[in-house]
């Protein structure tokens, strides 16, 4: 069979191909795509010599080092409004929950979110995605749950769903109608349940847009009874399973997670040996998320060496959104993940890569550079892959690829 023509060539790379559970370095290397994939990987001496003649566009890289497209597997860029009074009464010493038990938190983004116009609310998310990008990220995972509404939840996952019309990057829109009780049902929590059970997971499958469905198991959200119905009827209803779990107290979300049928595990700061356990034998992922357990002050950290232990696939996010975690640089979250969570350079550059696209069922499509993935590439002037972790500052990255094509 003939072989199809390569389109573009970078060479003179060196390459972190994330495959296996190490970063899968090639050193001076080369990397070919075709047709928005990846047609070759390999080292440059190995490069078939007709190639370099006959391939339309090489792009030599001067030692560069290139990864994967960052995948930022939890998110929540689609909101109104910001949090700086709630920043400001944590600074006075209220909690996290004492503020939302107060009608601030999550409560005072629905407000907001709700007012909002969906280009209000687009626009807003595409500046905080083309921060992202800015860091290599050419997949982004994004929550509904400021909406808890029908209206305004299906309204956040079309905002979501429209992004990639303001920059490329491909977007993973996951259904987080259960985030907390809203206030008009603060005395009616089961036909909250129920609505979204029967009405707002069925809509959104309807839409089209929701790859998954997500819950926040918690005191001042959901108990472990409710979380459970709306997590298996999204699974029933074709949807992957995502969990806030354990973050601000052990919930049994580890467990839960694994008895539903979930994909992942976020935060997991109380997770319990138990959970870990479970964890692992169900072959759920643990997402961690340092930037909420840096932002409000968090005295736990998840179990990570538990978690390696187990062989549980860790994956690293920024958690971006406006309550617990307003962050958008993916470097103070790798640098977080190694400095407040323990994980290695490498492991929390797997974090963003192949760890990220299995917990959104993409591996076979992406997370790692090998022929046949989609050609999502970050190009970074650094001399270790290390340094992404270690440098906080600006983005070291030099160009970013998307479906082939560079985009800055
Ligand atoms: O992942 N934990 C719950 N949800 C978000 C916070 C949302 C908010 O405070 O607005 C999180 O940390
Ligand atoms: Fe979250």
């Amino acid at each position: 069979m003939p072989q199809k023509p390569w389109d573009r060539l970078w060479t003179e790379v060196n390459l972190a191909t994330m495959t296996g559970r190490s970063l899968g370095i090639i050193e001076d290397g080369a990397i070919a795509s075709a047709g928005g994939r990846i047609a070759w990987v390999g080292r440059e001496a190995d490069l078939p010599a007709h190639r370099k003649a006959t391939t339309p566009e090489v792009l030599r890289c001067g030692g560069a080092w290139l990864t994967p497209g960052f995948i930022d597997c939890h998110t929540h860029i689609v909101f109104g409004g910001d949090r700086t009074t709630d920043f400001r009464r944590r600074l006075r010493g209220e909690s996290y929950e004492e503020i939302a038990r107060a009608g601030g938190g999550i409560m005072s983004t629905v407000r907001a979110t709700r007012e909002a116009s969906n280009d209000e609310l687009a626009s807003g998310a595409a500046v905080r995605a083309k921060e992202l990008a800015a860091w290599g990220v050419t997949t982004i995972e994004v929550k509904s749950g400021y909406g808890l509404d029908l209206e305004t939840e299906l309204r956040m996952l079309e905002v979501a769903a429209s992004l990639p019309g303001h920059l490329p990057v491909d977007i993973s829109p996951t259904l987080l109608a259960a985030h907390t009780i809203p206030a008009e049902y603060k005395h009616r929590r089961s036909e909250y349940v129920r609505l979204i059970v029967d009405e707002i997971i069925p809509a959104a499958v309807g839409q089209g847009h929701a790859t998954a469905v997500d819950a926040f198991c918690e005191n001042i959200a959901f108990t472990p009874a409710e979380t459970r119905t709306v997590l298996e009827a999204g699974i029933a209803a074709g949807l992957h399973g995502r969990l806030h779990a354990d973050q601000l107290s052990d919930q049994g979300g580890g467990a839960l997670a694994a008895a539903a049928g979930a994909r992942s595990a976020d935060h997991v700061e109380y997770l319990s040996p138990e959970g870990v356990g479970a964890m692992g034998a169900a072959e759920v992922s643990a997402v961690l998320l340092p930037g909420a357990a840096y932002t409000l002050g968090a005295d736990r950290r998840p179990p990570v060496s538990a978690l390696r232990r187990a062989g549980v696939n860790m994956a690293l996010a920024t958690d971006a959104n406006p309550g617990s975690s307003p962050i958008t640089n993916v470097g103070l979250i790798l640098n977080l993940g190694c400095i407040q969570f323990g994980l290695t350079p490498g492991e929390a550059l797997l974090g963003f890569t192949s760890a990220a696209a299995e917990v959104l069922a993409l591996r076979g499509d992406r997370g790692t550079l090998e022929p046949g993935k989609r050609a999502d590439f970050a190009l970074w002037g650094v001399s270790d892959p290390a340094e992404l972790c270690y440098w906080i500052g600006g983005s070291p990255l030099k160009s970013r690829v998307k479906d082939g094509v560079p985009t800055a």
